[in-house]
């Protein structure tokens, strides 16, 4: 998969890409660019928002400086770029993001674009092919919505994640039916009174499996 991630900041995206798994996924042939969509603007001044047509509060990130950023990244018209891979708008506005979704997502070449500000001018429609939110409440720019999304993305990508069975097996995935993870603990088996349920330190696997098995919380 390679993901190209249209913002204003980022550097937001510093430590995240630096995770080990990012970095895994990197070496398994995976792509992660950034772009700015101020390095590309045709405007002066290096401006890349402006005032909302009917007034109001906010600046609006301007949708010809988006597609100029696009076509600098995607020789060629910005709206064909959805022809080929998902183009993802974050937005509070979208679909919320699920297990099915990011799943979904995994599949194909990713392009997001993040919007700061009051967003970015309604005719992005044009250039979409997905409106994604991460959740029901506003968030002031779409990046760390991104890196929801790119988080839950690459942990589907075959091979991103050293252990397989723990993506496989974890919250939300179909495995578990949309249910929660059973609960995990580790050392010390007692802390200030808490304990440990016994049955993880009896050894026997069988009846663990069916202890974990019935912690499972369906929905
Ligand atoms: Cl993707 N963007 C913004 N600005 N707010 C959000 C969101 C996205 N998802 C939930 N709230």
């Amino acid at each position: 998969m390679r993901a190209d991630v249209f913002t204003l900041f980022p550097q937001a995206f510093g430590w995240y890409l630096s995770q080990v798994h990012i970095r895994n996924a990197c070496e398994l042939g995976h792509e992660f660019r950034l772009t700015n969509y101020r390095d590309h603007t045709p405007l002066s001044h290096l401006q890349v928002d402006d005032t909302p047509y009917g007034g109001g509060a906010g600046m609006v990130l301007r949708i010809d400086v988006v597609c100029a950023a696009l076509e600098a990244v995607f020789p060629g018209d910005a709206a064909r770029v959805r022809d080929e891979r998902r183009v993802v708008e974050l937005t509070a506005k979208g679909r919320q993001l699920d297990d099915a979704l990011a799943a979904e997502l995994a599949q194909q070449d990713l392009v997001l674009l993040c919007g700061r500000y009051e967003g970015i001018d309604e005719r992005v429609t044009h250039l979409v092919s997905d409106r994604v939110s991460i959740g029901p409440y506003v968030l002031s720019g779409g990046e760390v919505a991104a890196m929801a999304v790119l988080d839950a993305v690459t942990r589907k990508l075959p091979g991103a994640i050293s252990n397989p069975e723990s993506v496989i097996s974890e919250s939300h995935s179909a495995v578990l039916e949309g249910g929660a993870e059973y609960p995990h603990y580790t050392r010390p088996a007692e802390f200030r009174g808490w304990t440990v349920p016994d049955v993880l330190l009896s050894g026997d696997h069988g009846e663990i499996g069916r202890w974990r098995a019935s912690q499972v919380r369906r929905g």
